[in-house]
């Protein structure tokens, strides 16, 4: 008996040491530093009304429009009190906090015919769905930097039924658009925030760098079509922890562009953390791709908490990319129902337009991934590289993809080159040459 409750209060000791001092402590969101704003404005000093009825666009503008002209010392803060405020787009400016108190919603209005639209992105040539334009995201930043996002777990509300609906009856007439997006901007943290119905993606950073994602909650339903999380685009340290994401596509996806237009544009996304997120979504959890034309390296993410998946991790690209993949390291990754545990597809994803090149083939080379447990997984794994471009450098350790019964207990694999050491159910023959304690630092 005081055999069993000493070695219990061991045990909760070591493990409160190993919680508070261990890795679960480790974080990046310092590299972005936060401001305090001494300068305050609330949003009903320009009109604001919470009631959520009275459209609101106004007061955002001319909020946002004095903090830009009047350019004080350290930046302002627009605090946004309790309430409903239903607004029509806006755009977003340098050195400005948007603070969302605890109980304020900003909410978009559902008028898709005068939602304005803005030029596409250069990597992609077009609308990521339709030809041409693109509606401008919810909030918008384009060129900023030093923009924080916070408050206490206030709501910015994008009502995407009526987008999703279009989508649905295939009556859209371009692009639909992102939650939030921030382009060719650096230093922007976001914290604290529910994201909720997005219309199309969460939150996309595109052609930025320094950019800090945490303690944020990302709610769409999982039949809501393209509601990605976070998706870091064509952008360098970006960091991203803490957060609870269950929408209807991938939780977190890497991009960096879109066959001829990414190839031409050239804008890798790099040295990218993620950690401890926890999720569920029909589609992927950690997902590299399947836009990879300018490239995608250096990308780290562990301590991922994933139930009710499509798949757990998944690297997809597609020929005509071009680009490549490199340098991927995933860990610590816990699955709880999953069709596949691990996915990697070189068959993914479409093209903007015929004219993308057959021979553009990306380059997949050290994908190191390491300690997932997954249980009731239907299919373990799948690694399908190119034909002319063999996957190479993949290396899986430390792996189990537990099934149920009537499952599919094997990997299949085709033009794949790797190592693999403690992977159960035993992965096929490409993967089965094991090395020494480091043996995947040497595929890289
Ligand atoms: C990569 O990001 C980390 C934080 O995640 C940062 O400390 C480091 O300086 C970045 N590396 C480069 C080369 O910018
Ligand atoms: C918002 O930013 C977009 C993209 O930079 C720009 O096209 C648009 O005119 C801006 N809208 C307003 C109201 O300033
Ligand atoms: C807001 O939500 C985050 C993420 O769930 C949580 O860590 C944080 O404590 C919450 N903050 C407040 C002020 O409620």
């Amino acid at each position: 008996m005081w055999r069993l409750l000493a070695s219990i209060i061991l045990f909760s000791c070591l493990f409160v040491y190993s919680s508070s001092l261990g890795e679960s402590e480790v974080t990046c969101s310092g590299i972005v530093p936060l401001r305090y704003r001494n300068d305050k404005i609330s949003i009903t000093d320009y009109g604001g009304v919470g009631d959520g009825r009275t459209v609101n666009t106004k007061a955002f503008r001319a909020a946002i429009y004095r903090i830009q002209h009047l350019k004080r010392r350290g930046g302002t803060l627009l605090y946004i009190p309790p309430g409903v405020y239903l607004t029509e787009s806006f755009n977003l400016t340098s050195h400005m906090t948007l603070y969302l108190a605890k109980g304020a919603v900003i909410k978009a209005v559902q008028d898709t015919r005068n939602w304005p639209l803005i030029d596409p992105l250069p990597s992609y040539g077009r609308g990521r769905e339709l030809p041409g334009g693109r509606y401008m995201s919810f909030i918008h930043g384009d060129g900023l930097h030093d923009v924080v996002i916070t408050g206490q777990n206030g709501t910015i509300d994008g009502q995407g039924e009526v987008w999703w609906n279009l989508w649905r009856s295939r009556t859209l007439k371009y692009t639909r658009p992102n939650l939030i997006e921030f382009k060719d901007s650096k230093e922007i943290i976001i914290s604290n925030v529910i994201f909720q119905n997005s219309p199309f993606w969460n939150i996309h950073p595109v052609y930025c760098s320094e950019v800090v994602i945490h303690h944020v909650t990302i709610l769409a339903p999982q039949d809501s079509p393209n509601t990605d999380g976070i998706d870091p685009d064509s952008s360098v340290n970006v960091c991203i922890e803490d957060s609870y994401i269950s929408t209807g596509d991938d939780l977190v996806a890497i991009k960096s562009g879109w066959d001829q237009y990414g190839i031409a544009y050239g804008r890798p996304s790099s040295n990218i953390t993620i950690r401890r997120i926890t999720g569920s979504s029909p589609f992927a959890g950690i997902a590299i791709g399947s836009e990879t034309s300018g490239g995608i390296k250096n990308i780290v993410a562990e301590h991922i908490t994933l139930s009710n998946m499509g798949v757990g991790v998944n690297i997809k690209t597609n020929i005509g990319r071009g680009g490549y993949i490199k340098n991927i390291k995933i860990s610590n990754v816990y699955v709880d129902t999953a069709k596949y545990g691990i996915k990697i597809a070189g068959d993914t994803g479409d093209h903007p337009d015929a004219n993308y090149n057959p021979n553009a083939l990306p380059v997949v080379k050290g994908i190191h991934i390491k300690n997932v447990w997954g249980v009731n997984i239907r299919k373990a794994g799948s690694i399908q590289g190119l034909k002319g471009s063999p996957f190479t450098g993949i290396c899986l350790s430390e792996i189990n993809l537990h099934g149920s019964l009537n499952t599919y207990r094997t990997w299949k694999c085709s033009d794949v080159i790797g190592t693999s050491l403690k992977v159960s159910p035993s992965p096929c023959s490409e993967l089965r040459t094991t090395g020494g304690s480091d043996f995947c630092s040497s595929a890289f």
